[in-house]
């Protein structure tokens, strides 16, 4: 397994940093000083704070794997023993690799940092997913240097998300929608977040199979199915925000008229006058369609073929 960044320093490097030796085996490229060197101007009271990486899991030294057991800070900054030299020369250079959105590093070689330890854990489908081919880096999602990373947190996460997802903010906002700006649901609720074979990067491998892993009692098998309700919920619903009750993309009756033609209702002994098909004011009241056919996601009564029961 490797664990080190091959292609940024050898493995004559690598020993040197974790044995106790004196670290300057190090290619003279890397500081002999390790983090120290680092510390004397990124210390306490600096601009950015550097230091709450000591907190995190990165720092864990007992673990041979982490970057703190290793070449330190420069294990994901590269090399930085002229660094300190550049930036007294006022260089544009600065000799170091930086992180995250406006860095002066390529995304690409940004990710590869990361990539060569997280590998396996990122898994088969970040490569060739969306956020991986419209560039979106490591470092873009992940706080590195915070004592607990956002997106872990349900709390926090969709503050990360809605960074660049600006109209899933909005839609969080509407009347109807499911409880993320209450904290109680994040974004990886139904997302996997670093990519999935599935469309859209579901935690499923169908969209509604990943409303089901919630929302068991509407997968059936019903007596009576709806075909829309069977195939595909969106069909009516927008997961993410609605100003319709229950997430509705559309107010009924016109939610159901997509499909179905008012003109085609048949005649039904004992109704009111002025409900269909004689006339349509009835439709528009209250829950409209939804006054008889309440069983919209399929029934289970041996008479519920009309999805009225
Ligand atoms: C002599 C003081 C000094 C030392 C030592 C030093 N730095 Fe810096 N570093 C600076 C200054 C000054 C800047 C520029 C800050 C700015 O322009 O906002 C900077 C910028 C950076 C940046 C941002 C780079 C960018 O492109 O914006 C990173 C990352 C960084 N340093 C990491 C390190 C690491 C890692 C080490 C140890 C290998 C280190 N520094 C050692 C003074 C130092
Ligand atoms: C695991 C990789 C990693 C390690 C180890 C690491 N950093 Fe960082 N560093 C980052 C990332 C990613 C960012 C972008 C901001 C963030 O994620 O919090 C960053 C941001 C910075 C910045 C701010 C740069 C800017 O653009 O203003 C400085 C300064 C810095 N690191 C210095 C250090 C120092 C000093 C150490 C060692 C004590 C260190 N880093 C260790 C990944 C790392
Ligand atoms: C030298 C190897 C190394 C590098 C480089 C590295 N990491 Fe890690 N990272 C680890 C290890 C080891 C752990 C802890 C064990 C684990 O979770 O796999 C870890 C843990 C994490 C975690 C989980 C933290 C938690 O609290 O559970 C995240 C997120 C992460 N790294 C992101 C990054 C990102 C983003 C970068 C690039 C800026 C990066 N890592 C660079 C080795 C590395
Ligand atoms: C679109 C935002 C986003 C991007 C981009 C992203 N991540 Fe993550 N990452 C997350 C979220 C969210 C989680 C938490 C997953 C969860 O809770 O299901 C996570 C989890 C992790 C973990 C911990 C996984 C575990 O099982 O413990 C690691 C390590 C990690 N990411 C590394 C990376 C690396 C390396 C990259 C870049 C190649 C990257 N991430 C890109 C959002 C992102
Ligand atoms: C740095 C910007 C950025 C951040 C942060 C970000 N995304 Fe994205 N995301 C994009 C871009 C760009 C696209 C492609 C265009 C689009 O669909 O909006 C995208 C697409 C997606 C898609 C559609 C995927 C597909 O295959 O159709 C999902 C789902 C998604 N992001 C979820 C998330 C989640 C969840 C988070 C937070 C954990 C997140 N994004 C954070 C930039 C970002
Ligand atoms: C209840 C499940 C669910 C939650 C929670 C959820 N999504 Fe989605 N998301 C979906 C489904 C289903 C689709 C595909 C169909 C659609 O767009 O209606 C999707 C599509 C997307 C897309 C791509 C298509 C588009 O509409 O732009 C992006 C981007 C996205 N989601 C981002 C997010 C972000 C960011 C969050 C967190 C704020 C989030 N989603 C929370 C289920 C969810
Ligand atoms: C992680 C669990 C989870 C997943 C996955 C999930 N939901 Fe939900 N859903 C909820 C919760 C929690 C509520 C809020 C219930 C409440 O407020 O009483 C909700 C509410 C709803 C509502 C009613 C909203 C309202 O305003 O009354 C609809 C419609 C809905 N979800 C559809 C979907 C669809 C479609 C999907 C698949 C794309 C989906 N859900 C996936 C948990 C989930
Ligand atoms: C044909 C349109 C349609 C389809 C397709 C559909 N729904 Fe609904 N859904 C509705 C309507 C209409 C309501 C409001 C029902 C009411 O007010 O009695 C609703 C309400 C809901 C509710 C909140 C009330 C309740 O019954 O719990 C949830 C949750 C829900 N739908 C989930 C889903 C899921 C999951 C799917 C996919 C399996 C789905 N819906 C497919 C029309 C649809
Ligand atoms: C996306 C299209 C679509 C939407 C929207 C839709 N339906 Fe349907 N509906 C269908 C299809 C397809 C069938 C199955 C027709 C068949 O088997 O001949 C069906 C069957 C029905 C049936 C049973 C009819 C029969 O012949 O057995 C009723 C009742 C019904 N829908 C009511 C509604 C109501 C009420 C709404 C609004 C909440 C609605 N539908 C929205 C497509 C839709
Ligand atoms: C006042 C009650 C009531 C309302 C409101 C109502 N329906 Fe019906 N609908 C029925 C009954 C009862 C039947 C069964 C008739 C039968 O079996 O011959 C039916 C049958 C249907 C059928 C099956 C038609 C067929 O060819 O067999 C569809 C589709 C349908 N309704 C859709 C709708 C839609 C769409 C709306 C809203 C625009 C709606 N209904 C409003 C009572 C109602």
């Amino acid at each position: 397994m490797v664990f080190w960044p091959e292609l940024l320093f050898s493995q004559d490097a690598l020993q040197g940093a974790m044995s106790d030796a004196p670290k300057k085996e190090a290619p003279p490229q890397y500081s002999e000083y390790g983090s120290d060197l680092c510390l004397q101007c990124h210390g306490e009271g600096s601009a950015f704070p550097v230091l709450s990486i000591f907190k995190t899991r990165h720092a864990e030294t007992s673990d041979a794997r982490t970057p703190f057991a290793g070449l330190e800070c420069e294990s994901c900054h590269g090399p930085g023993a002229l660094h300190p030299e550049a930036v007294m020369t006022g260089e544009k250079n600065i000799g170091i690799r930086s992180f995250g959105l406006g860095a002066r590093t390529s995304i690409r070689e940004q990710n590869q940092v990361c990539e060569t330890c997280h590998k396996s854990k990122l898994g088969m489908a970040w490569h060739g997913s969306t956020h991986e081919r419209e560039d979106v880096s490591c470092a873009s999602c992940h706080r590195i240097h915070a004592e607990r990373d956002p997106v872990f947190s349900i709390k926090d996460q969709p503050k990360v998300c809605f960074t660049c997802h600006q109209q899933k903010r909005a839609d969080s906002f509407k009347a109807s929608s499911h409880p993320i700006r209450y904290g109680k649901m994040a974004c990886t609720a139904c997302h996997q977040a670093h990519g999935s074979n599935t469309e859209f990067q579901l935690i499923r491998q169908t969209l509604n199979e990943t409303c089901y892993s919630c929302h068991t009692e509407k997968r059936g098998p019903f007596l009576w199915e709806h075909a829309p309700a069977s195939e595909d919920c969106t069909l009516c619903h927008q997961v993410h925000g609605s100003n319709h009750p229950s997430l509705l993309s559309k107010r009924p009756p016109f939610l159901c008229q997509q499909c179905h033609s008012r003109a085609g209702h048949p005649s039904v002994s004992g109704l009111p006058s002025g409900l269909p098909p004689s006339g349509g004011s009835a439709l528009l009241l209250a829950r409209g369609c939804m006054n008889c056919h309440t069983q919209v996601h399929g029934s289970n009564h041996p008479s519920g073929a009309r999805l009225t029961r």
